[in-house]
């Protein structure tokens, strides 16, 4: 298929085109570069051995949008383009519901001009909102705590009511639990601007010796060492997902389809910074502080249905996990360079 990737230089992104291409798939860019740096594109290119289209093109652009859709003889989309930080999005809500709601909206649109029926969202387990029990599945009631929270909720909705209008449709919302590690070259990574807000990078920036220590929010939940307890998986195996809901797009007849895509394990901040030590080969330092509002102790998925459905099973552990994003960061310690 030859499938548009929104936001495709993105961390997630940039691993899923690779496998798209991977799987025999013609993958096409289109990234504004809002949040992410051009030189990952010849590394791109390089891992993939074959030039990559790509198109520097904001999606909540109509006219550009439309555009693309016209010219490209697109068969699928698949849609990472928004912007992700949770705290930036409590300061900035506007912001955050014009690009993340706004590329969800001319993406569609351009869609039904253009008669491109199949969509693979980045959805988030952040839609399970705040009380919600472990492990989550599919059908819990959705709900958010922040701006970016809700712009997910806000976009499955988006997702659901077209497919209500137009049954052809044929849509993938994919709740991503905690995407973590690096493509083993060590050449594409996560390089959050500023301040990580995830703790996988931060413990990375820490080891490398860009920080200081890992603050660790609360030491004091009702987990079994006291810190919070979340499903990492590693990206590789995310982006293998994605390539599964679009082969299982092809064939079904249900409009809207929702995985979680996670590995069903929770693994605790300690857990986390004890297995990184021991991938780079020396103490990370932490130090624990008081808990963070909205924060909550426990997250992970039941995968099973994706499973069952896709054939997909997040098969790394957290110790690949470590080790790739230690490759990454130690490799490229300020991450990719300027443009
Ligand atoms: N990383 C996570 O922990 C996580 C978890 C759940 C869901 N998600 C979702 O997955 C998607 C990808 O996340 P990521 O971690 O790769 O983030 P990322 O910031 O690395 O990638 C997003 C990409 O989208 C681009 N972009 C943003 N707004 C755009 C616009 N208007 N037009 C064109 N391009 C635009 C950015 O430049 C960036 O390259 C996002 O939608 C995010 O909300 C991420």
């Amino acid at each position: 298929m030859r499938i548009l990737v929104s936001g495709g230089a993105g961390y997630i992104g940039s691993h899923t085109t690779l496998q798209l291409i991977a799987a025999g798939h013609d993958a096409v860019i289109v990234d504004d570069f809002s949040r992410s740096k051009h030189s990952v594109v010849p590394r791109l290119e390089a891992l993939a051995g074959r030039p990559i289209e790509v198109h520097e093109v904001d999606t909540t652009v109509r006219p550009a949008t439309d555009g693309l859709l016209a010219d490209g003889a697109f068969e699928a989309v698949v849609h990472f383009a928004g912007l992700k930080a949770v705290g930036e999005s409590v300061e900035q809500p506007l912001a955050y519901y014009a690009n993340n709601l706004g590329s969800t909206l001319s993406l569609l649109e351009a869609m039904r001009r253009h008669d491109v029926r199949t969509i693979v969202f980045s959805s988030s387990a952040t839609v399970y909102g705040e009380n919600a029990p472990v492990p989550m599945k599919e059908d819990f009631p959705t709900s958010a705590t922040n701006p970016y929270g809700w712009t997910k909720v806000m976009q499955e909705q988006i997702f659901r009511d077209a497919a209500v209008a137009d049954p052809s449709l044929r849509v993938a919302l994919l709740r991503y639990f905690n995407p973590v590690g690096a493509h083993a070259s060590g050449t594409i990574g996560e390089d959050p601007s500023g301040i990580p807000n995830n703790l996988m990078p931060l413990i990375a920036q820490v080891a490398v010796g860009r920080r200081d220590k890992v603050l660790i929010y609360g030491d004091d939940y009702p987990t079994p060492d006291g810190t919070g307890r979340r499903d990492y998986l590693h990206v590789e195996d995310l982006a293998a997902g994605h390539v599964a809901a679009l082969a299982h797009l092809a064939t079904t007849d249900t409009s809207v389809s929702t995985w979680n895509l996670g590995t069903g394990r929770p693994t605790s901040v300690r857990e986390m910074v004890d297995a990184f030590s021991r991938a780079c080969g020396h103490a990370v330092p932490f130090e624990v502080a008081p808990r963070r509002p909205g924060d909550i102790a426990e997250s992970y998925a039941d995968p099973s249905r994706a499973e069952s459905e896709l054939g997909w099973r997040a098969e790394r552990t957290v110790d690949e996990m470590c080790a790739d994003t230690w490759r990454w960061q130690s490799q490229n310690p300020d991450g990719y360079p300027e443009d």
